[in-house]
């Protein structure tokens, strides 16, 4: 498994056995592994789940994989964004040792027919209007996991119903590897770092920075005691106001277990306040902490 460049120690594995000829050496080694698994494109936010990874564990491992099984027809698989070089330059910059590039017929060879479906918790939310999506994710990264065997995996919290997913099926599955949760990084203007958010024109990057000053309102709201059905329908209005009107959804919901709030005020226990949008070609997703920071 050669190195990519002269400066980098990052080494490549695209196979499942290379993959787990290196992580069986580390463990004879008695190093603990960490596993990012993305889609590549990376950008800061990913580079945060790397150092996150890289603080819990002795050696960290990132997949770069655009997963097919989570894309419905007509959705941007052929588009979505690819920048394998300067992706592995970035790895070895910010602490991982090895990137595992697997192809499609490495994930899904011929006769592939096994899925992994977590019931109720992709229900709602992105699950609404992307019905096939929180299956590809879990079956991939359950098969991520099972080739990789680390254990920790680092998920960032900009997709909280894919990590809170993503826990459950481990959980389920009784899968050896603790699933670890980290924050989202904003840019200066607080917009959710994201691979999509390279489709928005100028124009609409900028009227997108609102998106999360809006749901950081609604959060603020529900924690000074205002009503859900109040707060969500001043932030649809602030969203269109800003220019954001193809609204997937604007909820508020546990964030334990994403049951969705009645219309009163909160009761008390841990919530959340989620948002999609359209913008452009781009469907943005955040969601903000009630209680949480401004930042
Ligand atoms: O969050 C992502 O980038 C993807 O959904 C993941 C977890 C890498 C699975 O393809």
């Amino acid at each position: 498994m050669p190195p990519i460049g002269a400066d980098s120690q990052i080494e490549v594995a695209r196979s499942i056995e290379s993959l787990r000829a290196r992580v069986d050496g580390w463990r004879a080694d008695k190093l603990t592994v960490g596993f990012v698994p993305t889609m590549g494109a990376l950008h800061r936010g990913h580079l945060s789940l790397i150092a996150k990874a890289a603080s819990l564990a002795d050696r960290v491992v990132a997949s770069i994989f655009v997963n097919p099984k989570q894309f419905a027809p007509g959705e941007d698989l052929a588009s979505y964004p690819r920048q394998e070089a300067r992706d592995l330059e970035l790895l070895a910059s910010a602490g991982c040792q090895l990137a595992y590039l697997p192809d499609a017929a490495v994930m899904y060879p011929p006769g592939f027919q096994t899925s992994v479906a977590v019931a109720e918790l992709s229900k709602g939310l992105c699950g609404e209007s992307r019905p096939h999506f929180f299956g590809g994710v879990a079956t991939v990264v359950c098969k991520l996991l099972n080739q990789a065997r680390p254990d920790i995996a680092v998920f960032g919290e900009k997709d909280f119903q894919q990590l809170l997913v993503i826990k459950r099926m481990v959980r389920d599955l009784d899968m050896p590897v603790e699933i670890v949760g980290a924050p989202i990084v904003r840019e200066a203007d607080g917009l959710a770092m994201s691979s999509r958010n390279a489709y928005l024109s100028a124009e609409e990057r900028k009227r997108a920075g609102a998106l999360n000053r809006v749901i950081a309102d609604v959060a603020r709201d529900l924690e000074n005691g205002a009503r859900v059905d109040t707060a969500l329908r001043s932030g649809r209005a602030a969203l269109e106001a800003a220019g954001l009107t193809k609204i997937d959804y604007l909820e508020a919901r546990s964030a334990e277990n994403l049951t969705p709030l009645g219309p009163g005020p909160l009761a008390g226990a841990p919530a959340r306040v989620f948002a999609a949008i359209f913008v452009g070609k781009a469907r943005l997703i955040d969601n903000w902490p009630v209680g949480g920071d401004r930042g």
